[in-house]
């Protein structure tokens, strides 16, 4: 049955130490914060969380290294019925780490990440996964050289299946780093952020998704959040789409709010909604999330 099928994020999970501040320090301060969390933090991870408070069975792929704060991790995904049966446990390296200030009075987050020598997963690790369980398979592009042939498999999966039992695929594309360009031609859809967008000089979301259209398979729709513009997308024909963004009556923690979009639109498309829907009400989870700390009261 399509709904008992599973949806993956394959990506980073790190621990956010966040300090909530009421103003920016200024360097060489010394300043107190109004409140201070830690919070499992990483784009797929914190997909994983919004899509299980949205009511999706969903698993988590990444790695960890054992230690105190991959305990607690594990017990948060645990928490949020996030299947970790695939996370990749490795016997060395770090755990990633982010310090985050999240500015109550404007919501703007300042993250400083140590992204360690932890090793990513690898194709080899992705066998393991049985793809029958699974209708939507998310990437946070990461490591482009395994990612690809993790990406391979699916393919070749897609290709052997029925139409019904074929995994959609979704990559993300956060960072402007080269040699993950590539895999914008590998997904059924695509997100792009506001960053890789403006370190290609574009000016606007639209403005992007023409621009960028050309990396894209056939058939893909590519999608672009950009903060408070809210989302534009252009689907499988090059039809435009656009949604406003839905801002909370006030900003206050803007930490994985693409996170929350990305996750609320794989969410909405899976579901087999349209893609002006789906856009929609990512943009309305995303801002409900900006107004909150953290994910509890999202939906
Ligand atoms: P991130 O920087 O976390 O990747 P984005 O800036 O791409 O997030 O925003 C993702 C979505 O979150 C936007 O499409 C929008 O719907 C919502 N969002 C983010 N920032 C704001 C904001 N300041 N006001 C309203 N909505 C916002
Ligand atoms: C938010 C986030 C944080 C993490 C950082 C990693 O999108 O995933 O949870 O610290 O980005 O780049």
């Amino acid at each position: 049955m399509e709904s008992s099928r599973r949806i993956m994020c394959v990506g980073l999970v790190c621990l956010d130490i966040i300090s909530v501040v009421e103003s920016f320090p200024a360097e060489d301060s010394d300043t107190r914060c109004v409140s201070q969390r830690w919070q499992r933090g990483g784009n797929a991870s914190n997909s994983c969380t919004v899509l299980s408070l949205l009511g999706a069975s969903c698993s988590f792929m990444g790695s960890l290294a054992p230690g105190p704060a991959a305990d607690f991790i594990a017990a948060d995904f645990k928490r949020r019925g996030v299947d970790t049966a695939h996370v990749a446990w490795q016997p060395r390296g770090e755990v990633p780490c982010a310090c985050c200030l999240v500015n109550a009075t404007s919501g703007s987050r300042t993250i400083v990440l140590h992204d360690t020598n932890l090793p990513d997963v690898t194709a080899r690790d992705f066998e393991r996964v049985d793809l029958s369980q699974y209708k939507w398979i998310h990437f946070e592009a990461r490591n482009a050289a395994e990612q690809g042939a993790m990406l391979e498999r699916v393919e070749r999966h897609n290709r052997a299946a029925a139409p019904g039992r074929r995994v959609r695929i979704s990559v993300e594309l956060e960072k402007p780093r080269e040699e993950l360009l590539p895999l914008m031609g590998r997904g059924h859809v695509v997100f792009i952020s506001k960053d890789l967008a403006r370190h290609f000089g574009y000016q606007s979301a639209p403005e992007a998704l023409r621009g960028l259209r050309g990396h894209i398979q056939p058939g893909a729709t590519l999608i672009c959040a950009w903060a408070e513009e809210g989302a534009d997308a252009m689907g499988p024909d090059g039809e435009l789409v656009h949604s406003d963004a839905f801002p909370p009556e006030t900003l206050v923690d803007t930490l994985g709010a693409g996170d929350t979009f990305n996750a609320a639109v794989i969410f909405a498309l899976a579901e087999g909604r349209t893609l002006q829907d789906a856009l929609t009400f990512g943009c309305q989870i995303a801002g409900r999330k900006c107004g909150i700390q953290g994910f509890d009261g999202i939906v």
